[in-house]
């Protein structure tokens, strides 16, 4: 058994990881603003929880300096809210970072961070891979990155254990599907359930390389168990290259008189994005990820019987 931090978990994938921790009885500490996680994604049966944002690196510091292993997923997330507001956007995802890692300074622990894909941005070749150029097109993109630097700089000058991961749009249960900024997946399901048409920005042929959340987080524990450290990032997603009318087409099978309305493309999304999962594969050869349409097939399953669960929090977010 192990004490363990998350910061982040009471959100979408932070949550899912918590409850993997405590099914493996580990102790755990979350830390969350619930700025956009919810405060039912906290069981205080199986976590100590506290209510403090990663900017205050005194009281972040008192919560998590006795941890042993740092899941870092506390972040401002969503590219259009960065557009909207860069400086916040900087101040949680890069200066947040930071004080994470002053933490695993002083104590010594394995920081597990988890960067995105968004920091490839105008670099259009694909499958990419880690020894690509980076160029991110939003401050969200930026600002991941710019934590990247310090978990490499906090390796490297201070030796402290890091694994940098870099997440490909993650999906499954427990990701809101009722916000302003909420993820394309969990919000069309949740439009088609309500009956509702869903919206499309472009024609539809962009791709992503979805990764389901189980996935996600078989590889975050197996960073913890094996202690996992590499020099650099390590991209966590498997090859897909799924375009949303790929989704869609799937998506009909569970609702037959899906509407769809195609609207313009928005600033800052990337037309295409699929990983080349070598190094993932050789560093996690224990980790099986789950297939995208049975993995869609289960959201979907989660959304209809427990969507209500996530969709409580305000729709509207700063
Ligand atoms: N979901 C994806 O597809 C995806 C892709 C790439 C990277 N990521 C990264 O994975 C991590 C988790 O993302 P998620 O999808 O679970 O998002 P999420 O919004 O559900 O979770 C982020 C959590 O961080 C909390 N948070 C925000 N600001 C905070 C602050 N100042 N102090 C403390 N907590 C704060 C939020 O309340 C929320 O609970 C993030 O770092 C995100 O950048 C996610």
């Amino acid at each position: 058994m192990a004490h363990v931090a998350v910061t982040g978990g009471a959100g979408f994938i932070g949550s899912n990881l918590v409850a993997a921790l405590a099914k493996r009885g580990h102790s755990i500490v979350v830390v969350d603003d619930l700025s956009t996680g919810l405060a039912s994604n906290v069981n205080p049966a199986i976590s100590e929880f506290h209510e403090i944002s990663i900017v205050d690196r005194h009281a972040l510091s008192k919560a998590i300096g006795s941890a042993e292993v740092i899941f870092h997923l506390g972040a401002r997330g969503s590219v259009p809210r960065s557009i909207k507001n860069p400086v916040a956007t900087h101040d949680v995802n890069a200066t947040g970072t930071l004080n994470v890692l002053e933490v695993a300074r002083q104590s010594g622990a394995h920081v597990v961070y988890s960067s995105s894909s968004s920091v490839y941005g105008r670099n259009g070749v694909l499958p990419k891979d880690e020894t690509m150029w980076l160029g991110p097109m939003t401050p969200y993109a930026a600002s991941k990155l710019a934590a990247e630097g310090y978990v490499q700089a906090y390796g490297s000058a201070y030796n402290v254990p890091t694994t940098l991961l870099r997440f490909f749009n993650v999906f499954g249960p427990r990701q809101r599907p009722d916000h302003e900024y909420a993820a394309v997946l969990p919000k069309w399901i949740w439009k088609a359930m309500q009956g509702e048409p869903i919206e499309v920005y472009g024609d539809g042929s962009q791709s992503r390389d979805f990764t389901y959340v189980q996935t996600v987080i078989d590889v975050c524990l197996d960073a913890m168990d094996h202690r996992v450290t590499h020099d650099g990032a390590i991209n966590l997603a498997y090859g897909n290259r799924i375009t949303l009318n790929d989704t869609i087409a799937m998506l009909k099978k569970h609702f037959p008189n899906l509407q769809v309305k195609y609207v313009p493309i928005r600033p800052g999304d990337v037309k295409e994005s699929q990983n080349s999962p070598g190094l993932l594969k050789k560093l996690f050869p224990n980790v099986t990820p789950k297939e995208f349409e049975s993995a869609l097939s289960e959201t979907v399953q989660w959304l209809k019987a427990d969507g209500q669960s996530v969709a409580n929090g305000p729709s509207s977010i700063d």
